[in-house]
């Protein structure tokens, strides 16, 4: 079942991503503290744009999300007004490289986000992997980005990725630009 994000699923969202890092493989091993990687990369979509975060729930509970935000560069904005300040307060510099994320983040190449203004995020668990699920979340959150007004979509994934590469591909994502870490992958609506 794909359902709208409630604010009880929070530490759902906090697990997810942490299970889900490191290109789908998990990343708990690489973090002391467990919130930290969700707490750069999830918990600010559902704090900023609730109305466009999804789950996939089932018997087990939240097994997945997709979170999007529609205008990349407002949202970066407001990142550096409302979440980035108390977040640089609870994790203080160090040579982790997500704690250097929060405290230095890249912003997103205008040219990208001229073309594609809105951009996205799907993690499942791996035990609802493969079922179609990612497909629906992310159907869900096209459709929810085209009622809001969306021009198009990106996304940034990693080369070793293959698995999540060739899904994007399958969903009709187009690749659009490349680092040697990773490909941007876009999508108009
Ligand atoms: C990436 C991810 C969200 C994809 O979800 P999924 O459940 O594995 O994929 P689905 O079963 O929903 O696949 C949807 C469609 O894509 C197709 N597809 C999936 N992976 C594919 C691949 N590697 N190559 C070609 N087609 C693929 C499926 O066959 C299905 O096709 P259909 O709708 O025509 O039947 C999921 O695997 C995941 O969370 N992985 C770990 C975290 C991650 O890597 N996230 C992305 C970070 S950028």
């Amino acid at each position: 079942m794909i359902r709208p994000y409630r604010p009880d699923d929070l530490d759902a969202l906090y697990e997810i991503c942490l299970h889900t890092g490191n290109g789908g493989r998990g990343a708990a091993h690489e973090f002391d503290d467990p919130r930290l990687l969700g707490h750069a990369f999830a918990a600010p979509y559902a704090a900023l744009h609730p109305e466009l975060a999804f789950v996939s729930a089932d018997g087990e509970g939240v097994s997945g999300y997709v979170l999007g935000a529609l205008d990349t560069t407002a949202f970066e904005d407001r990142l550096e007004r409302e979440w980035w300040p108390a977040a640089r307060e609870r994790y203080p510099l160090s040579d982790n490289r997500v704690v250097q994320h929060i405290h230095s983040p890249p912003r997103t190449d205008p040219a990208l986000v001229e073309r594609f203004p809105s951009h996205l995020h799907v993690n499942l668990l791996a035990r609802t992997r493969g079922l179609g699920l990612g497909g629906a979340l992310v159907d869900t959150l096209l459709e929810a980005l085209q009622d809001h007004g969306s021009r198009g979509v990106h996304l940034f994934v990693r080369h070793h990725n293959v698995h999540a590469i060739g899904f994007y591909r399958h969903l009709g994502f187009t690749e659009v630009d490349e680092t040697p870490e990773k490909l941007a992958f876009g999508m108009p609506l």
